[in-house]
């Protein structure tokens, strides 16, 4: 497929930035046209973002993680007020944030370490606060990509040589700053020639994996086979999957993994056909203030994402839907999390408490 890249633009997407603090505003990737349009955005309020990230044109956890702190950062920049009434104005920004999307923690994580910064900084003049804020968000980009190489080349060693890889979803450069978290893993082990080629689960009912996952692999030169959601198990069970590697919404303490809706049933059928199974995220998406996945809420979208295709109904326009957009994978189903400080295993009380330790040691050390 022929894309048609906008104005002076022709990169693919590893080189293409899904998100960039430009001018005093925000430009965006909108994820809601591709592929058959590269078309940018500029939010210029902490409104147009919440409402970026509401339609999926910013989506993937870490990427609105990201994108809310430069709403934070944006709210500040345009507050028209003094020093004092700044507060009042970002703890508004907080909560049209949050209130988004619920289930990634990323966003709520992202936002809260802005609103950590503001408060470290509130005794300073205005123009100081900003340019702090804005710096901070610029950070957690930059974090972002470097965590998600790191996580890759840790996850690359798993894979078995010439392995064919299942994903769903998109968990890659452009759901994240840069490079991605499953498909970060896919990339890192492919630059060392250990990937045969992808399966793409189309990903119903808002297809992240036919319209997002396609086009970047494709672009990168990937081999990428696309299938609808229900030819899993056949794929597995002819033998054709070496492993499944997905990325996380959210992550509880004891390993449960909220990820796209569909997520669940990949887990079932690898533990069935005794198929490895990785998710892949940084340690942001991990929530160790929620012991299993029950606690985790799971956003439910608009009927008519389910009802449509294109635009274009598929069904009686009247029909009732059920549309959670996430699922939870147990702990047990889970062969590995990669994350950017290491990978955790069964039991995952305990690996991913290490793992938040160790973070907290590699802080001190600096
Ligand atoms: O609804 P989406 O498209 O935001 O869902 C995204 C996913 O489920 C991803 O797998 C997850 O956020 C990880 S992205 C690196």
């Amino acid at each position: 497929m022929r894309m048609r890249p906008g104005a002076g633009e022709n990169k693919g997407p590893v080189a293409m930035k899904s998100i960039e603090w430009q001018e005093n505003g925000v430009k965006i990737l909108d994820q809601t046209r591709l592929p058959g349009e590269v078309r940018y955005r500029w939010l210029s309020s902490v409104e147009q973002v919440a409402e970026a990230i509401k339609r999926l044109e910013v989506r993937g956890a870490p990427l609105i993680g990201v994108a809310a702190a430069y709403g934070v950062a944006l709210a500040a920049v345009k507050h028209s007020g003094d020093r004092e009434s700044l507060r009042k104005e970002l703890l508004r920004a907080r909560e049209i944030l949050i209130n988004t999307r619920p289930t990634a923690v990323n966003l709520r994580w992202a936002v809260e370490r802005m609103m950590q910064v503001y408060h470290g900084s509130s005794h300073l003049d205005l123009d100081t606060i900003r340019k702090r804020l804005v710096a901070a968000a610029r950070q957690m980009e930059e974090d972002d990509l470097q965590q998600n190489r790191c996580l890759g080349e840790l996850g690359a060693d798993l894979l078995p040589a010439d392995a064919r890889v299942l994903t769903i979803c998109n968990a890659g450069a452009l759901a994240t700053c840069g490079h991605g978290t499953a498909l970060g893993l896919v990339r890192s082990a492919f630059s060392r020639g250990r990937v045969k080629k992808v399966w793409a689960c189309e990903t119903r009912p808002v297809l992240q994996g036919s319209r997002l996952t396609v086009w970047e692999l494709m672009e990168d030169g990937i081999p990428v086979t696309l299938i609808t959601d229900n030819m899993a198990g056949y794929i597995m069970r002819s033998g054709q999957v070496d492993v499944v590697v997905t990325g996380a919404d959210r992550i509880a303490a004891n390993g449960d993994t909220a990820n796209k809706i569909g997520t669940y049933g990949l887990a079932v059928l690898a533990h069935y056909h005794r198929i490895p199974f990785l998710v892949a995220a940084p340690f942001s998406s991990i929530d160790l203030s929620i012991p299993g996945g029950d606690e985790i809420p799971i956003e439910f979208r608009d009927a008519d994402e389910v009802r449509k295709i294109g635009g274009l109904f598929i069904t009686l326009p009247q029909v009732e839907v059920l549309n959670p957009a996430f699922d939870v994978t147990p702990g047990e189903l889970i062969t590995g999390i990669v994350t950017e400080r290491g990978i955790a295993r069964a039991p995952y009380l305990n690996s991913l408490a290490d793992l938040n330790q160790k973070g907290r040691e590699d802080t001190n050390d600096l």
